[in-house]
């Protein structure tokens, strides 16, 4: 059987990856595949009690510990999920992955951006996205999003406006260094732009 196909989107809060992923899934089941939708973190049960530690905790949690609480939930997320839905031949898309820990722990947390890579491989046993689009927007226009989202702001998107331009710039040089995987977007576009953009870079991958 034909190994399936994994796409991940990344980027920073607010850049509209839910949006671009759910367009991605609805014209990929319309095509008549089969799709997993997930995340990270939070994909499986176990991810979701992770989630709620890394975003919801009040206080605070050691870089190294949050490192190490992202890359446990990746790790049992691409074992259990991940890997059989591919094996199966599937197309899983996934909000965010490594690339969100090495932008967020490494660049924003300011841990060694190679280390929470090795991590994250040692983590997933070297598992690595056939195709990852990066939705780029500048913080101040995605905190005026999340802004009008009405929603309380996790640990993260808390996080202070240099915390979040040393996250897209650690987003911008990850797809520099590896442009056979990276699909990069202006994610200011109109969504249905985007969604095109990215349907022409799939059907090529498929
Ligand atoms: P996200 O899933 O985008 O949440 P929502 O769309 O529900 O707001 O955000 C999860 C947060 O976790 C986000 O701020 C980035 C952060 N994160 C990391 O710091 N490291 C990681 O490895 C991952 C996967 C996420």
């Amino acid at each position: 059987m034909t190994r399936g196909v994994w796409i991940t989107f990344e980027g920073g809060d607010g850049a509209g990856k839910t949006t671009q992923a759910t367009l991605l899934e609805r014209w990929l089941r319309d095509e008549g595949r089969t799709v997993v939708r997930t995340r990270e973190p939070g994909g499986t049960e176990v991810g979701v009690l992770v989630r709620d530690i890394v975003l919801h905790h009040r206080g605070d949690i050691a870089p190294r510990a949050e490192a190490l609480l992202y890359a446990a939930d990746r790790a049992h997320h691409v074992a259990t999920l991940v890997r059989p839905a591919l094996a199966r031949g599937e197309i899983v898309i996934q909000d965010r992955y490594l690339d969100s820990s090495v932008a967020y722990q490494g660049a924003g947390r300011v841990l060694d951006a190679a280390q929470i890579r090795d991590l994250s491989l040692w983590a997933t046993d070297g598992a690595l996205p056939d195709l990852t689009v990066l939705l780029d927007l500048d913080p101040a226009s995605a905190r005026a999003r999340l802004d009008a989202d009405d929603k309380p702001f996790d640990r993260l998107e808390a996080e202070k406006a240099d915390f979040h331009a040393r996250v897209r710039q650690a987003f911008l040089d990850l797809a520099a260094a590896e442009p056979e995987r990276f699909l990069v977007l202006d994610a200011s576009l109109p969504a249905d732009d985007l969604a095109a953009a990215v349907r022409a870079r799939v059907a090529a991958v498929l």
